[in-house]
């Protein structure tokens, strides 16, 4: 399940083992991967924990209604910060029970840090004792490509880029309770390629540092993920995610105007959530 992609350029080989280790050792998948930050560790019963037990119990019940969620608590080096955010295509009910099990796991998973950060499928979380919101400094990608190859890759690529750069344009022009966009364009063979990009709200617009990063890395998809008919990236800001098959629902939530939502439950999909095994792999950008 765990395969590390040769075709990678060497310079990242090197980094990707550190972050692998927390991934292989995970007994039961949950999360797609997870990452602690050992640079600062709390002890048993200190402030920093009780903190970190408030902010992550009380979290959940911050959604800002499009399942974004921020909560802050402590003082000085004691404090807390919190994020979690859902897929902007899935109910509030899935979103929550995503919430629900993250800030029970997280914290199990990495029982010392004071920063981590767990991806599920379907929702993000992370805690931290520095800023998150307006942090954008990316300290390393998480990159998932489906092992299937496209069977024409110039032009899947040649499809992929453009629809990947129009969803960036329209998740960014989201307002601050919603970055989220998904579609589809025409692949080769009669195929469709779908896509869904989506930036952390709050923050508008979003940092161009952010926009960068992500437009950079779609410039060089053809270096990332060679033809391959899936892939995700992830970062703690943005995600992006492109499938030949329609892996997100297609009543996604709108992109939020101001007052607070009624969430619509929407139609299943047609085609099973999880791909086919996908190849995990971590590189620092
Ligand atoms: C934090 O704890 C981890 C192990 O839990 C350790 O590897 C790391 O060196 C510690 N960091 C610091 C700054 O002490
Ligand atoms: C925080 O929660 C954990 C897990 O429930 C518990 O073991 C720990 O004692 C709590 N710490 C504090 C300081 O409340
Ligand atoms: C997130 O938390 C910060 C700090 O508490 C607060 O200023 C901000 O309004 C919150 N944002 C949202 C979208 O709730
Ligand atoms: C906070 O942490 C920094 C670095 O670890 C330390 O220099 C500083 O004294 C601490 N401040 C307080 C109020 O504990
Ligand atoms: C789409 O929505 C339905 C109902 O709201 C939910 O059961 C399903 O899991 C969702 N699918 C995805 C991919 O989120
Ligand atoms: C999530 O946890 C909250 C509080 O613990 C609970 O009220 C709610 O029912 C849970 N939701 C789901 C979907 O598990
Ligand atoms: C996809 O192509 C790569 C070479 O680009 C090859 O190593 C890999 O085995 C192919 N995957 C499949 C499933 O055919
Ligand atoms: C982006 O938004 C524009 C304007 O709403 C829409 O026409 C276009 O289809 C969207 N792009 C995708 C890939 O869905």
């Amino acid at each position: 399940m765990f395969i590390l992609d040769r075709k990678l350029p060497l310079w990242l080989l090197s980094y990707i083992f550190i972050h692998l280790i927390h991934t292989t050792t995970l007994a039961q998948p949950d999360f797609l991967s997870y990452f602690c930050e050992s640079a600062a560790n709390y002890t048993i019963d200190s402030t920093y924990q009780r903190n970190l037990n408030t902010t992550l119990s009380t979290l959940p019940t911050t959604n800002n209604g499009l399942g974004f969620y921020n909560l802050t608590i402590g003082q000085g080096n004691d404090t807390v910060n919190s994020i979690a955010l859902c897929r902007g295509d899935i109910n509030l009910e899935m979103c929550r029970s995503c919430v629900n099990d993250s800030i029970i796991k997280l914290p199990q998973l990495c029982p010392n840090q004071k920063e981590a950060i767990g991806y599920y499928d379907n929702c993000v979380v992370k805690y931290s004792n520095e800023v998150i919101l307006r942090n954008t400094r990316i300290k390393f990608y998480v990159y998932l490509a489906n092992p299937q190859n496209a069977t024409d890759i110039d032009q899947f690529n040649g499809a992929l880029g453009p629809l990947l750069k129009d969803l960036r344009g329209n998740a960014s022009a989201g307002g601050p309770l919603q970055k989220f966009a998904s579609g589809s364009t025409s692949g080769p063979a009669f195929s469709t390629i779908y896509g869904l990009v989506q930036f952390l709200p709050f923050l508008v617009p979003v940092p161009v540092p952010v926009l960068l990063s992500l437009e950079d890395i779609i410039n060089r998809i053809a270096l990332y993920f060679n033809g391959r008919v899936g892939g995700r990236i992830l970062v703690p800001m943005c995600t992006f995610r492109y499938e030949t098959y329609r892996f997100f629902n297609q009543t996604a939530r709108a992109n939020a105007p101001s007052p607070p939502p009624i969430l619509q439950p929407s139609p299943p999909i047609a085609r099973p959530s999880s791909p086919p095994g996908m190849s995990y792999i971590f590189f620092i950008s």
